[in-house]
């Protein structure tokens, strides 16, 4: 079953981030904060770009550079079209590319029933993309076994 694989893989990477998540003190006060981990190459600054936004906004990741992204998105089935530089976990959800944090912060509140949250490509003007004035329109995307739908449109 494609579900069940993508559960298991999601379980052993977390299994991997557990240790992680003892080292940063979960249980501690300061704790309450969202965590999760990001798998990003490791010549990529729009991905470091992306990861300071969300955790200015409360929403830490634990950084994963790696040379195959793509087993990985693989493993965690983002479809091909929508794909971006840098795949992260965060919940349960998978959260690929520059996804605003206010699209996380809602994903992680109304848990919809979905794989995960997408922005495809970099467009300009997304969190972490940043280019001065310069805005280019995007949507975000929810995605499933079942396809995809607009989360939301920037
Ligand atoms: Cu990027
Ligand atoms: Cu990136």
């Amino acid at each position: 079953m494609k579900n069940t694989s993508r559960r298991q893989a999601t379980g052993l990477i977390f299994a991997g981030f557990i240790s992680a998540n003892t080292w940063l003190g979960v249980g501690s006060p300061a704790a309450a904060a969202t965590r999760g981990v990001v798998f990003k190459s490791p010549s990529c600054g729009c991905c470091t770009e992306w990861v300071k936004v969300l955790r200015r906004a409360g929403i830490n990741l634990e950084v994963k550079d790696v040379e195959s992204l793509s087993k990985i998105k693989k493993m965690l089935q983002v479809p091909a079209a929508l794909q971006s530089c840098h795949t992260a976990i965060i919940g349960n959800y998978v959260v690929e590319g520059h996804v605003p944090v206010r699209e996380i912060k809602r994903l992680l509140d109304e848990k919809p029933k979905a794989t995960g949250i997408a922005v495809p490509g970099m467009p300009i003007g997304s969190p972490g993309m940043e280019q001065g004035v310069r805005r280019e329109s995007y949507q975000v995307f929810l995605f499933r076994d079942g396809g995809n739908r607009v989360f939301a449109e920037y």
